[in-house]
């Protein structure tokens, strides 16, 4: 009787542990710049890890997504339901030689975040908001 209650406690706290990330993992998201986050695992899967791939639209900044121009490589945290994620703009075709971090929150199928894009040749650091809808 003991041990199904200690693996019922286990299965339920695996269970709830699993429920309270609150990112898809693999998802797609859009922000409002037209720019487009694809969220996949990490290989291995790691909890709380994502990768993913991030491919540019926003007017004014460099490192633009076109047919020629590869994705740049994403790299994430989730925790509950705050996420962190990062992209060094460089991916081997195109190096803009700058990196941007954004912080934020997903509630349901929108995450809203602020960022930061900084680099040698950015100074002072841009900051901004990005709010992405999880698609379809
Ligand atoms: C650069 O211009 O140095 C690299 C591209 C930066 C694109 C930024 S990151 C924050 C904002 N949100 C986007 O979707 N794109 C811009």
């Amino acid at each position: 009787m003991a041990r199904f209650i200690v693996a019922l406690l286990v299965f339920t706290g695996a269970s709830v542990s699993a429920f309270a990330q609150s990112l898809p993992v693999p998802s797609y998201w859009l922000n409002q710049r037209g720019s487009e986050l694809k969220v996949y695992p990490t290989t291995p899967p790691s909890p709380g890890s994502f990768d993913g791939v991030y491919l540019n639209h926003a007017a004014g900044f460099k490192c633009q997504a076109s047919p020629t121009n590869p994705p740049y490589h994403v790299t994430g945290r989730i925790h509950g339901t705050h996420v962190t994620f990062k992209v060094i703009w460089n991916n081997g075709v195109e190096d803009c030689k700058s990196t941007t971090l954004w912080r934020g929150r997903v509630i349901g199928r929108t995450m809203t975040t602020h960022w930061i894009l900084f680099g040698p040749a950015i100074s002072p650091p841009l900051r901004g908001v990005d709010v992405f809808q999880q698609q379809p």
